[in-house]
């Protein structure tokens, strides 16, 4: 096994954070492959880690144990069952869940959902895709799925010097897989986004329920129409949802259809920057708007556009409601924090002349578990904002 010694020991890595970037780095012995496990060392010699190499990423090594351990079958059956261990009191009230959260669940590079009887699984290192036999070989024995598919597509593939692949990789099944969350049936879209639905909002989702007896809503970046179905099942009149996927809005159709939503709802095709401007002029009006944008930025480098953007959103989507009020707003970018947000929202609420009351706070739900230690588990950022003239 190559050997890795640290250059010196900081409080980072000492506090259990997995990360080691090439700057971190001593020297090596032995020769590698990217994507090859390595032992690390600390400069004194002793053992620190296990994990795996890349070359060709800023972080050079992904430590995957601290313990001298195999990294077989049953190191993988041992951290997943933990996982499930956690999930099992916390996951409630939905028969698809996130199993597997990458470093959350101290697997850097491995996303697995499970929707019913099938799991979706995402390789995003090429560390983790080399480990993919035995990944695969642990969750079949755990689980015993009907079929798993590989969504292995993104651009962070790229950056590791793996090409995108999709497809079942065991068994078989349908593209739009049926579940169910907080009472509701949805579909989970194997040729769509992420894993075929964005499981992290469920909690949040379900906050919305309270807020939309009666009302008039705009569920903006709606993707499969989660929120919608969500305020419709609070009992909203009418939903107007935005997305600029074509496809989404058909599975959304799917959706709402399935829950008898029939007449409640419309779809636009659209860049929701540009339509909430049209009705802006146009002087249409929502008692509730839902933003749910995609990241602005995949890393600090895009920070202030990211922010621009949030605030650009926002600001919109103030202007479009009654006041009183209610926006529910989201963002899922890692590097804006929720002070960094929640300073944008004020900013909006000066410029609007507007002032914005904090009625239910979410973020992400226990089956994307943020682990303290390692700041960057904490993206997404959720709040139900009541929105009142000054
Ligand atoms: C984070 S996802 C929304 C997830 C959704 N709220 C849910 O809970 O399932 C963001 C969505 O925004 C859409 N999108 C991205 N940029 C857009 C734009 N400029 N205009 C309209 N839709 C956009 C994407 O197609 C995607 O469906």
């Amino acid at each position: 096994m190559p050997k890795v010694f640290l250059k010196k020991l900081n409080a980072r890595l000492q506090g259990g954070h997995p990360w080691i970037y090439e700057n971190e780095i001593g020297r090596v012995e032995g020769d590698y492959e990217n994507g090859d496990l390595v032992d690390v060392f600390r400069p004194d010699g002793s053992f620190f880690g296990k994990g795996y190499v890349n070359d060709r990423s800023l972080i050079r090594v992904r430590l995957l144990t601290r313990k001298n351990e195999k990294i077989d079958e049953v190191f993988f059956e041992e951290r997943i069952k933990r996982a499930l261990e956690l999930r099992k009191r916390l996951v409630k009230d939905t028969d698809a869940f996130r199993v597997v959260h990458s470093e959350g669940d101290f697997l850097p590079g491995l996303v697995v959902d499970k929707y019913r009887d099938y799991l979706v699984v995402q390789f995003t290192t090429l560390g983790m895709e080399k480990l993919k036999e035995k990944v695969i070989d642990s969750l079949l024995k755990i689980f015993e799925p009907a079929g798993i598919y590989e969504k292995s597509v993104g651009s962070f593939r790229e950056k590791e010097g793996l090409q995108d692949f999709e497809g079942w990789i065991y068994g078989n099944g349908p593209e739009l897989i049926e579940f169910e969350m907080n009472g509701l049936k949805f579909l989970a879209d194997l040729k769509g986004q992420k894993t075929g639905a964005f499981l992290d909002q469920r909690e949040n989702a379900r906050m919305v329920i309270d807020f939309s007896d009666g009302k008039v809503c705009l569920d903006v970046f709606s993707y499969t129409g989660n929120f919608a179905a969500h305020l419709l099942r609070g009992g909203a009149k009418h939903v107007t949802l935005i997305d600029y996927s074509e496809r989404a809005l058909e599975v959304a159709k799917e959706i709402l259809m399935m829950n008898g939503f029939e007449g409640k709802f419309e779809l636009i095709n659209a860049n929701a920057f540009d339509l909430l401007k049209v009705f802006d002029k146009d002087g249409k009006v929502f008692d509730l708007v839902v933003l749910d944008p995609p990241s602005f930025a995949k890393s600090a480098k895009s920070l202030e556009n990211a922010k621009r953007g949030y605030k650009e959103v926002n600001l919109r989507a103030v202007r479009v409601l009654k006041k009183p009020g209610i926006l529910v707003t989201s963002s899922c970018t890692q590097v804006v924090s929720e002070e960094t947000f929640k300073e944008i929202l004020v900013e909006v609420s000066q410029d609007t002349k507007t002032i914005l009351t904090v009625l239910k706070r979410g973020g992400q739900p226990s089956d994307h578990p943020v682990t303290l230690n390692i700041p960057e588990t904490n993206y997404l950022k959720f709040f139900i904002l009541q929105v009142e003239k000054r």
